[in-house]
């Protein structure tokens, strides 16, 4: 697991008025692979990083069905993360869950930059999750 410490200031870089930070260096992550980073040592504030193809995506790590911090570690299928846990499958683009059988909450998504060899994410803002307060929006649902 990376950890990230938000109070820690990092490098940004500023892509169409958003403000994208520093997450780790391209050779840190491998294809096909997933990985997962805390933010702030709070276990409700993380991401899951992808590279498919070449391609990097990434979703919020905490799977909407039991709250699951395994997205990370889901199978990848034809663009698509299934959890380990219970097989609920979401768009590894989009975050949107596939199968509206499985329940209609789906994964926030985000940007990401790779540049001169490292990554940068969009900086994530996380939201108190709905299973303490009960609103939370990292977990959306599908339109
Ligand atoms: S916790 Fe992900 S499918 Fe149940």
């Amino acid at each position: 697991m990376f950890k990230i410490d938000s109070s820690i200031k990092k490098e940004t870089i500023i892509h169409e008025g958003r403000e994208f930070i520093f997450l780790c260096h391209t050779n840190q992550i491998c294809e096909g692979n997933g990985y997962q980073f805390e933010f702030d040592g709070d276990s409700d504030k993380q991401i899951a990083l992808f590279r498919i193809k070449g391609n990097l995506y990434c979703l919020y790590n905490v799977c909407p069905h039991r709250h699951t911090h395994l997205i990370y570690k889901g199978i990848i299928n034809e663009g698509e993360i299934i959890c380990p846990a219970h097989g609920w499958t979401y768009s590894l683009e989009t975050g949107r869950n596939v199968n509206p059988q499985q329940g209609i909450k789906s994964l926030k998504k985000y940007e990401t930059i790779e540049q001169n060899g490292k990554i940068f994410i969009e900086k994530p803002l996380f939201d108190i999750p709905k299973w303490r307060t009960g609103n939370y929006s990292n977990i959306i649902e599908n339109e």
